[in-house]
């Protein structure tokens, strides 16, 4: 049997539902909660924790004719829904005597079949009429006993299906994994206004600027420099500094094929320990992660900007990190299977699709380069995300996490969904686990605390909750994750 349906419990008090989950057990029911309403996600909430967040505890949503607010509604896709049952009733009726579903009714669908959840028709035809019509119109050799009433009704769900958008190319190809870097577009607009800034027309053709691509890997940055040189005409001279040996391997043959060699210096080495010939007017590094500051771009950017002139420019100027609370019940058991507390303190870049996002993000850490005087590296973040009232309640399993940077001026680049940059796949967002999850209420505030940390040897994050419920500091000096100096 793949799956199982049973009736949900009646209200919210299941204690004895959950014990013996086949055994029809009347005592519950007798329950003075059944006859009132209750929000069914409280219902199957109270059930699931009965069942300690069991992995193969699924729900199959009732799809009646009135529908809840957005908010409660979206809350769902956070949970393991598998199925969702549309009752013929809740089907009105077209000009023909069809069956169809209203706009909110279509759109809920269309979302269910985009999180591969299955639709089940249940109940009676009540759209006599249409069986009629489907025969005479269709298939003159079906006959009426051969047709089953229900179909109708399935073949505007098939419908519904059929005229989805089909997948974005950028979507197909990101179910895949993180890719190399796909931004050097944004990349170049930012030298090019760097370039204009720093030489003025009257020198373009006698001023050369230094320019240094800090880790440089295979060489995109130093192309989409180049590019932006030639575009604004300025006079460049090109660093790239790089310490993966075999990156130097690829950036040599790049820049033989492309004739480069008079422009181009490369450099295998640490950038946080190479003894530069001379100062750079621009420094151009792409060391950011999903959140930002999480692959040591401020660490190694210290190092770097010793050569960076006085008034020189740093590529990206800034970069800011967001987090926001997401219900994921899919992650969590994920990250609960490992069964240990380090996958629960860890932090994991992934492509957060079956989650419920609960309150807008907000900023946590910002970094500026070139920094401000000694500014230390680690950081303390308090935030406070309000749970919308028609929300309902729902369950904080963890964070999500993104970044935006601002490259130059008006030139920025990120993950951060209200300002995420189009058509870039280069970075996922990250997942910041909750050990226990949260429970939290309509109109409610939830209280997190973010650090970011450091040692003589490694960078790492601490994360805890404070409010409603105050949760365990995760990762307490780095014990479970944390990146190397
Ligand atoms: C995120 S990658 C981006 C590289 C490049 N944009 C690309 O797409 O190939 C960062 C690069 O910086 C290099 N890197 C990281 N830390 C470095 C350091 N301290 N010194 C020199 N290179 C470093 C890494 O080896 C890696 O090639």
């Amino acid at each position: 049997m793949p799956a199982c349906v049973l009736p949900a419990p009646k209200g919210t008090t299941c204690a004895n539902y959950a014990r013996i989950p086949v055994v029809k057990n009347d005592g519950d029911s007798m329950d003075a909660t059944s006859d009132t309403l209750v929000d069914s996600w409280e219902t199957w909430n109270s059930f699931r924790l009965l069942c300690e967040h069991h992995s193969q505890l699924c729900v199959a949503l009732d799809i009646l004719n009135s529908l809840p607010s957005e908010n409660s509604l979206a809350r769902w896709f956070g949970e393991s829904v598998r199925a969702a049952i549309i009752n013929t009733h809740s089907f009105l009726t077209n000009a023909r005597g069809y069956p169809c579903l209203s706009k909110r009714h279509q759109k809920l669908i269309t979302r269910f079949f985009n999180h591969s959840i299955q639709i089940i028709i249940s109940g009676n035809s009540v759209h006599p009429k249409a069986r009629l019509v489907a025969d005479v119109s269709h298939n003159h050799s079906v006959s009426d006993s051969q047709r089953h009433p229900l179909r109708p009704y399935l073949d505007y769900v098939g419908y519904l299906y059929q005229k989805m958008d089909p997948l974005p190319e950028q979507e197909r190809f990101e179910l895949g994994y993180r890719d190399f870097l796909q931004a050097p577009l944004q990349y170049q607009r930012a030298v090019c206004k760097a370039l204009l800034d720093r030489v003025p027309d009257e020198e373009a053709s006698v001023k050369t600027t230094v320019l240094m691509v800090v880790g440089a890997g295979r060489g995109p940055l130093v192309r989409a420099s180049l590019q932006a040189a030639e575009e604004t005409g300025r006079k460049l001279k090109v660093y790239a500094v790089e310490k993966n040996p075999n990156a130097i391997v690829t950036l040599h043959a790049l820049i033989k094929l492309e004739g480069w060699e008079d422009i181009v210096t490369i450099v295998s080495s640490d950038m946080r320990s190479w003894n530069a010939p001379e100062e750079a007017d621009i420094l151009v590094s792409e060391l950011l992660g999903s959140f930002g500051d999480n692959e040591l771009s401020p660490e190694c950017l210290d190092g770097a900007e010793r050569f960076l002139k006085q008034d020189g420019i740093s590529i990206p100027s800034s970069y800011t990190s967001f987090l926001q609370p997401v219900t994921s019940s899919k992650l969590y058991n994920d990250v609960k299977a490992h069964k240990d507390l380090a996958h629960f303190e860890t932090a994991y870049v992934v492509k957060i699709h079956n989650a419920a996002r609960l309150a807008p993000s907000q900023p946590v850490f910002t970094f500026t380069h070139p920094k401000p005087d000694k500014e230390s590296n680690d950081r303390y973040k308090k935030m406070h995300f309000v749970i919308p009232n028609d929300t309902g309640s729902a369950m904080v399993h963890g964070f999500a996490g993104y970044f935006d940077a601002t490259l130059y001026k008006d030139v920025h680049l990120g993950i951060e969904p209200s300002t995420a940059t189009p058509n870039m796949f280069s970075w996922f967002a990250i997942f910041f686990p909750l050990r226990s999850p949260i429970y939290v209420g309509p109109g409610s505030t939830l209280e997190v605390n973010f650090w970011r940390c450091s040692g003589p040897k490694k960078v790492w994050y601490e994360w805890c909750v404070t409010s409603p419920t105050p949760s365990p500091i995760h990762n307490t000096n780095g014990r479970s994750y944390w990146v190397g100096l």
